[in-house]
């Protein structure tokens, strides 16, 4: 039985997308808060994916950093109430974390120094578990913006669904493992790194990497660390106040997969790690699902009889190929089916299940979130 996701659209300050890559979470977001406006929410949608094709489907030219409102003439039906307002912002790993740093640093100049260390510059964006850590980090900033009612959080088209949930362990750890303790530990006595750590061979090594010499090149990663390693305290802290909101009653999981086994498989193992985790996941999409139609696949004979009626004279080889094209639908569609019902059985602990098919062509335009909004939140 098909339900509904729009009572939490009503009912939540915050509504996030998850699941494996590809499965359609960027696009059930979208057309979430396309649903939401159009009822007259205020709704801003957060995504990290950096592909286009979100901003294009919503009508924008480019996605950008900062909170960028959607001309109601590109979104709005007649019957959308004068409140509701639709905003896109695409997250901005670097600058987040920025912020963070500009937050957590022990003082102005140790932020400085932290901003401007060729390092940081580097590799900030790219440590294991920061685009996941800083989206979040992002949603607790934003969530008690009192120009919105409602935030769709589209998380990272990572490939385990998991890494959302490890973020912040794993972004810590990544800079917080014992061998950096100890180089860390060697700098920070002298505020220079001393020549035994460091033999001229290897310096002479690393001086061959670029414009630093060896030793300047290590000076500048253990300052980095030292630096920054000041700021675990405060960051913790604060990631366990993320995940903390992320427990409340006001923020809902959207767990969204394809039909395909091995995704249903990893979405029933990701529930229970949302559930051991204390997330409240209040929808389930089954997205791109092949449906069957309602008659028998038709015999050769009754296929170029179907092709004559349309105006094609069709050779054997012609219609035999239809005739199998079709049966091949309806036997992926059977197995689609099953999943579905797989996948319902195995997560009935969400409460709101929703079937989205395979639509002919993606989901481009705002025309196309429209007719999948109207799946996910039927007309009552
Ligand atoms: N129901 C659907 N029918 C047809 N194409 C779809 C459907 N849902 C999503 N798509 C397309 O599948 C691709 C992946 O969807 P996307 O939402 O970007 O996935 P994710 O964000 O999970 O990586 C996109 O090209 C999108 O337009
Ligand atoms: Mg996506």
């Amino acid at each position: 039985m098909q339900s509904t996701l729009g009572d939490l659209l009503t009912s939540r300050r915050v509504v996030i997308t998850v699941g494996c890559g590809g499965v359609g979470k960027t696009t059930v977001a979208a057309s979430l808060a396309l649903a939401a406006a159009r009822q007259g929410r205020r709704v801003l949608c957060l995504t990290i994916d950096p592909a286009k094709r979100l901003a294009t489907s919503l009508g924008l030219r480019e996605m950008r950093a900062e909170q960028q409102a959607i001309g109601r003439e590109l979104w709005a039906t007649p019957e959308t109430p004068a409140s509701g307002a639709l905003t896109a912002m695409m997250l901005d790993v670097r600058h987040t974390f920025d912020e963070l740093v500009g937050r957590y640093a022990a003082s102005a100049a140790a932020r400085d120094r932290i901003l401007s260390n060729r390092i940081y510059r580097e590799v900030a964006g790219s440590l294991a578990g920061t685009p996941e850590y800083m989206a979040m980090e992002k949603l607790y900033a934003l969530k008690d913006d009192p120009r919105y009612d409602l935030i769709i959080l589209d998380t990272p088209p990572t490939s385990n669904a998991l890494d959302f949930l490890d973020a912040p362990d794993k972004m810590i750890g990544a800079m917080d493992s014992p061998a950096i303790r100890a180089f860390v530990s060697a700098f920070e006595k002298t505020g220079k790194l001393s020549f035994n750590l460091v033999s001229k061979a290897m310096e002479k090594v690393l001086s061959g990497l670029g414009a630093f010499t060896g030793i300047e090149f290590l000076t500048q990663v253990a300052e980095f660390l030292s630096d920054i390693q000041s700021l675990f305290g405060g960051f913790k802290d604060r990631a366990s106040r993320v995940l903390e909101t992320m427990m409340g009653r006001d923020v809902a999981f959207v767990l969204v997969t394809s039909p395909d086994p091995m995704a249903v498989g990893e979405a029933m193992f990701f529930l229970d790690r949302l559930q051991a985790s204390g997330m409240n996941a209040e929808g389930l999409v089954v997205n791109r699902v092949r449906l069957a139609d309602d008659v028998a696949p038709p015999s050769v004979d009754r296929v170029a009889g179907l092709l004559r009626e349309g105006g094609i004279e069709p050779s054997q080889d012609l219609a035999a190929a239809y005739a199998r094209a079709w049966r091949d639908a309806s036997v992926w569609a059977r197995r689609d089916g099953a999943e579905v019902t797989r996948a319902r059985r195995e997560m009935a602990s969400i409460r709101r299940h929703i079937v989205v098919p395979a639509f002919e062509d993606d989901v481009l335009d705002i025309a196309a979130l429209g007719r999948v909004a109207a799946i996910l939140v039927p007309a009552q």
